[in-house]
């Protein structure tokens, strides 16, 4: 059974490729409104363990729920009708479409052509790209394309974002401002995000709790200050034993 007060949680969530246990038995619960870092070195499983949240591939075994709901018979269509979406590790735009048109994209699903138009110059104001809004998406710089890549999962009107690494690449300033974004979009519509990054500065500042995973499995949970001082994460990281 889901605990009522998680907004989305896994129990013993298990996939296998072969021989490989990429997860492993993970149990993992959000509460709504939270912001939650996902970390863990290279090839932990965490991109593995959004995808199977999301439904883009199933569970071995274990359990995933999403309000409550056990998400095992929805698809990913209909778990991002839900209100579960993630974005992708390698953001990937339409290139000959233009920025609002791929923003639009995202809000087809739940309405008309004319109303995802309204709605997708609304979430490209939201993360500060309305002037660029006819600007074809294969002259974007990097940092354009991951916050319309956030548009275009906004617009998909989501209670739960899953961030897949948007801030590699970024430079200091132009993470500061999607960590503004993220932080603004949970306190003034209640968004929660669960945010797959290596770079731990931005994982420091912007999560109240870090989950860290290795070799599929949970090795620590708790505040920034918490983690930062762990031996088996600071273990992980440096890539001896301690
Ligand atoms: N479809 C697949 N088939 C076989 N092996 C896979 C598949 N997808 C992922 N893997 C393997 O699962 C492991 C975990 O991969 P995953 O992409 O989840 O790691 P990650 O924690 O996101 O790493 P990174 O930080 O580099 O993005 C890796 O060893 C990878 O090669
Ligand atoms: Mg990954």
């Amino acid at each position: 059974m889901a605990n009522t007060q998680d907004i989305l949680s896994t129990k013993s969530l298990t996939r296998r490729f072969g021989g490989l246990t990429v997860v492993n038995e993970l149990d993992i619960c959000i509460q709504p409104g939270e912001i939650v870092g996902l970390i863990g070195p290279n090839g932990a499983g965490k991109t593995t363990l959004f995808n199977l949240l999301v439904g883009l591939i199933k569970p071995s075994s274990g359990e995933i729920y999403f309000e409550g709901k056990n998400l095992r018979n929805f698809a990913t269509h209909e778990r991002c009708k839900m209100g579960l979406v993630k974005t992708f590790q390698n953001v990937a735009l339409f290139s000959d479409m233009s920025v609002i048109e791929n923003v639009l994209t995202g809000a087809l699903q739940k309405m008309s052509l004319h109303q995802a138009r309204e709605f997708a110059y609304e979430n490209l104001e939201k993360v500060g790209l309305s002037h660029i809004a006819l600007k074809s998406a294969g002259d974007l710089t990097f940092p354009e394309k991951a916050l319309v890549e956030l548009a275009r999962t906004l617009c998909t009107c989501p209670k739960v974002i899953l961030l897949d690494e948007v801030m590699a690449a970024l430079n200091e300033l132009e993470m500061d401002h999607i960590l503004d974004l993220i932080q603004k979009l949970r306190n003034t519509e209640g968004l929660t995000f669960v945010v797959i990054e290596h770079h731990m500065r931005a994982i420091m500042n912007l999560c109240e709790r870090i989950v860290v995973i290795n070799f599929g499995k949970k090795i620590a949970e708790g505040t920034p200050a918490f983690i930062n001082q762990h031996p088996e994460v600071v273990a992980a990281y440096l890539g001896h034993d301690s």
